[in-house]
């Protein structure tokens, strides 16, 4: 079953469009009361209708902008945004197109998989677009603490990017903006990783190129895992070449066809079962399961090396079956 703390009732007090990609929501509670508290890094759940009628839940981060302590203690709204995502399955399409000011949105309390680490360094933010809510959050914490922090966020171009202006008052010189339309190229991930020094604690928060990227530099460069903290933003992509294999349940002998565009996870929840997950993005790790029989593709981030080539454990709602079949202990 999937982790699901009681929703809120929130209703959505301000919609408005900062650009034709991105829509900014503040959500209030009806009687005015404070939500729940959050640090940097939370995220919501909020409930979306689908096209196909499903109901389902997408994870958005929330944003503070406001730079003193304590300023997400006792929120009386929550701010979120959300980027359009035109072939995606629908929630950012229904969060743009359907959802109106007035209207009440089921909301899941903040949970946290994404926080803030102490240490003497500073903290080196890498937003890659829309990734860059939690960060805006995260450099609002920092800068209320005192503490250091540089911002690196990476976007096609200014005019799709969001949060500009505020980051700009919120950071001065700690922000530093990079248009791939302006430069005809990407954020050069390379010369960010070299300015850091060893005591940085490094934040990324971007698409899976990005973030791919950088964890394999980060590794061959040396650097400790523990300094290098991520979220992946969006669903994981899915790859050419991915084949429908089969998965057998040892508990009960069950036995489907896990498609080649589905992820073991959503067939099992397809064929009525509840099994454990959140994220959905290979980070978490709640959705880990034994493995009896059958190589994996690992895709998850959550899994050490070590544990990936053991292959005695994956996470289903990333990892596929590397062969024609896997036996799982569910
Ligand atoms: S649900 Fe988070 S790793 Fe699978």
């Amino acid at each position: 079953m999937s982790l699901s703390p009681s929703p809120l009732q929130l209703r959505v007090v301000q919609a408005c469009t900062l650009n034709p990609l991105i829509r900014m929501l503040r959500l209030r509670a009806d009687d005015g009361s404070d939500l729940p508290a959050y640090a940097a890094g939370a995220h919501v759940r909020v409930r979306v209708d689908l096209p196909d009628g499903v109901q389902d839940w997408r994870h958005y981060s929330l944003v503070n902008l406001v730079a003193q302590p304590g300023a997400t203690d006792a929120p009386t709204e929550y701010l979120i945004a959300v980027r359009k995502e035109a072939d995606g399955r629908g929630g950012s399409v229904f969060m743009h197109d359907s959802v109106a000011e007035g209207q009440l949105l089921n909301v899941e309390p903040p949970h946290n998989d994404f926080p803030l680490h102490g240490g003497a360094g500073r903290a080196v933010l890498l937003a890659g677009g829309i990734g860059v809510t939690p960060l805006v959050s995260m450099a609002a914490q920092r800068r209320a603490l005192g503490l250091p922090v540089r911002l690196h966020y990476a976007g096609r171009s200014r005019d799709t990017m969001a949060f500009l202006p505020e980051l700009q008052a919120l950071l001065g010189e700690a922000l530093q903006v990079h248009a791939d339309a302006e430069h005809g190229a990407p954020l050069d991930i390379t010369a960010v990783l070299d300015a850091c020094q060893p005591s940085d604690q490094l934040y990324v928060c971007g698409p899976q190129a990005m973030l791919d990227a950088v964890l394999s530099q980060t590794r061959q460069l040396g650097w400790e895992a523990a300094r290098v903290h991520f979220e992946l933003f969006g669903a994981p992509l899915a790859e050419a070449g991915d084949q429908a294999f089969t998965v057998e349940l040892a508990q009960s002998g069950q036995c489907w066809t896990v498609a080649a565009d589905q992820t073991i996870l959503e067939c099992l929840i397809a064929h009525g079962c509840d099994p454990l997950f959140d994220c959905k993005r290979g980070e978490c790790g709640v959705c880990s399961t034994v493995v009896i029989e059958g190589e994996v593709e690992h895709r998850d981030y959550f899994l050490s090396a070590a544990e990936k080539a053991q292959g005695h454990v994956m996470q289903i709602c990333i990892s596929r079956a590397k062969g024609a079949r896997l036996v799982l202990d569910l």
